[in-house]
């Protein structure tokens, strides 16, 4: 990419963590929203994307968050979340400590090599014990600042909001030391967040734009799925024309449904597209005869 092209991007943060240990309150506390409450038994089911305003020594900046489920059934996803993401936040509930999915979540993010800050949540509660979950993860290899380590661990309570703006800080802060760059001046790329055939609408797909800027009519190329798009939605659910880098967008107009984790191009003809996803087709096609046969 051409270097004067590039311009500062704002940071895709992931939330990651056990079952319960309050991702989705977290998340809902920073963005003053009640989502957790509203969800189908209390458990989140795909991934949601946020763009959030953070204030930085008094300044306004944007970082886009990713909210991941905790249930086991769910390792595919975050295995993907953490490629798309610039910085893992750990959830660690102070009165379960680590779990097996939390461990599982700090091997994606240290796989994808993408740094660490844990929250260390629930501290309201009777029973919390920050003390413990810091020991916990130094023995899994993950040493507190505190401690004399690398890895920012901030005591939180998602419920009250407590400390959750120091949280946020040090996240900014670890983001800004990657110095974020991204080109919103060419076609689109990224990767689907999340898909589905809703009844109505047909084909959704949630795609984040990692580079340059997704417009409407734009011809998009994920996997097998292709398509012109018709209409793209704010994470408000507000229609808008175009997403620039670091912005996650639900599209209208592929022809089928994306695999979520699949990356996603702008090609110039809705010809060529068709061309290379029958491609993509046809080669997934033989390497499950392939591996049928094997
Ligand atoms: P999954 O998406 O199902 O993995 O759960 P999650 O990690 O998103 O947790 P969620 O936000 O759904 O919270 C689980 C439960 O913990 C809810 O009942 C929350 O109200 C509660 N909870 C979350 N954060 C806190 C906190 O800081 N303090 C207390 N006391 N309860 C919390
Ligand atoms: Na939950
Ligand atoms: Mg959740």
């Amino acid at each position: 990419e051409d270097l004067e092209s590039l311009e500062t991007r704002p940071p895709v943060v992931t939330i990651m963590g056990h079952v319960d240990h309050g991702k989705t309150s977290l998340l809902d506390f920073i963005r003053k929203s009640k989502v957790a409450a509203s969800e189908a038994g209390g458990i989140t089911q795909g991934i949601g994307a946020y763009k959030v305003s953070v204030m930085v020594d008094g300044a306004k900046q944007s970082c886009v968050f990713l909210d991941t489920p905790g249930h086991e059934a769910f390792t595919a996803m975050r295995a993907r979340g953490a490629q798309v993401t610039d910085v893992a936040v750990i959830v660690v509930a102070a009165d379960d400590g680590v779990k097996p999915q939390t461990q599982e979540a700090i091997a994606h993010a240290r796989a994808a090599s993408v740094p660490i800050v844990v929250a260390i949540n629930k501290i309201d509660k009777e029973g919390a014990e920050r003390e413990r979950v810091m020991q916990e993860l130094s023995g899994i290899g993950l040493m507190p600042e505190d401690w004399g380590g690398d890895v920012p661990m901030i005591p939180v309570s998602a419920l009250k909001g407590e400390n959750v703006d120091s949280l946020l800080e040090t996240i900014m802060l670890v983001a800004e030391f990657q110095e974020l760059k991204a080109n919103p001046n060419r076609s689109a790329k990224g990767t689907v967040i999340e898909s589905c055939l809703d009844k109505t609408k047909g084909v959704l797909a949630t795609l984040l734009v990692q580079n340059g800027t997704l417009r409407k009519g734009d011809v998009v190329l994920c996997g097998e799925a292709y398509g012109k798009i018709r209409a793209l939605l704010d994470d408000t659910g507000t229609r808008v024309e175009t997403a620039g880098p670091s912005t996650a967008v639900q599209v209208f107009g592929l022809s089928s449904v994306p695999i979520a984790g699949e990356m996603f191009e702008v090609l110039d003809s809705l010809e060529a597209a068709r061309e290379q996803a029958e491609i993509c087709a046809e080669t997934s096609r033989l390497a499950r005869l392939a591996a049928q046969a094997a």
